[in-house]
């Protein structure tokens, strides 16, 4: 067998499966990732890997492909703008009693090792200590990779990653620094956080009232244009009337979807769903 045959293969269910392509000139990335899988579960090699795979491809087999073809680079406040307008947002929204409730219900589809939500966390304990908003709230963090979930829920981080976006008054409130130099996210962030599984090429389903707001940041960027229409065409769904869906800060909705409104906001675009 061909190793070129080998790695079409692979790279076939990777598409089938998360929808990522990868291109021919990519295979020797594959070709290593798909040497570590072998090693990982006791395998000679990538041939008697292939082999394996005829059998059918489940369990830490398929998880490990699904993790070593996603990736997982986030950090905190990524892009700046992004958040400020979130924050913007979430006042308004509260102070202008847009949702009808007094729980904000967030998701980080695509959450990766759970920066993205933990900044969400942030923003909103710092408007309720200020007392700008009084409302509670729950975020949920998804992804497929259960590697960034784990570390995600451990929700504990190296000097590099909190070094990364995160103010330093931020970092000493909210985190612990431990014996081994890593820092802990404070029961005050992680209580209202949930991490969960989920493909988002997978049947999404809608929170009872909608989430209020959902980002949906550096993902689609590996979908083909059906794979993003068909996502962002569910995740609609799951939002509330008026709610807000985020993207990352060189995506765009444009040609994908007229679900919503465009927002322009602390020099940031994002989409607002209009109304049934
Ligand atoms: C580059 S990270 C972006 C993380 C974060 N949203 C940000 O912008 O900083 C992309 C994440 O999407 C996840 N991902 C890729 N395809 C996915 C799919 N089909 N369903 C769910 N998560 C997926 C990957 O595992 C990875 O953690």
């Amino acid at each position: 067998m061909q190793d070129n045959q080998i790695f079409l293969f692979f790279a076939k269910y990777i598409e089938a499966e998360l929808g990522i392509v990868y291109a021919e000139h990519n295979y020797f990335q594959l070709q290593n990732r798909l040497e570590e899988i072998a090693k990982l579960l006791g395998i000679p090699d990538i041939q008697a890997l292939y082999e394996a795979a005829q059998k059918g491809i489940s369990g830490p087999f398929k998880q490990l492909l699904l993790d070593i073809s996603t990736n997982n680079e986030t950090s905190f406040f990524r892009d700046e703008k992004v958040f400020k307008a979130i924050e913007t947002l979430i006042i308004q929204s509260v102070k202008e009693k847009t949702f009808n409730t007094l729980r904000l219900h967030l998701w980080s589809a695509a959450s990766s090792t759970g920066q993205e939500a933990l900044t969400l966390a942030i923003i909103i304990n710092e408007l309720k200590e200020k007392g700008i908003i009084d409302s509670s709230y729950s975020i949920v963090g998804t992804d497929i990779s259960e590697r960034a979930l784990n570390k995600a829920i451990t929700a504990e981080y190296s000097q590099l990653e909190v070094q990364r976006g995160l103010p330093t008054l931020l970092l000493l409130k909210y985190f612990k620094k431990d014996d081994r130099d890593r820092w802990t996210a404070s029961v005050e962030l992680t209580r209202n956080l949930q991490f969960k599984k989920l493909n988002l090429r997978d049947s999404l389903v809608p929170m009872q009232d909608g989430y209020h707001f959902i980002l949906c940041r550096n993902v689609l960027i590996y979908q083909g244009v059906e794979g993003k229409i068909d996502i962002i065409k569910r995740i609609s769904a799951c939002l509330a009337p008026g709610g807000f869906f985020i993207m990352g800060a060189g995506e765009s909705l444009l040609g994908l979807s007229n679900d919503f409104d465009q927002v322009m906001i602390e020099g940031a675009v994002l989409y607002r769903k209009k109304a049934a």
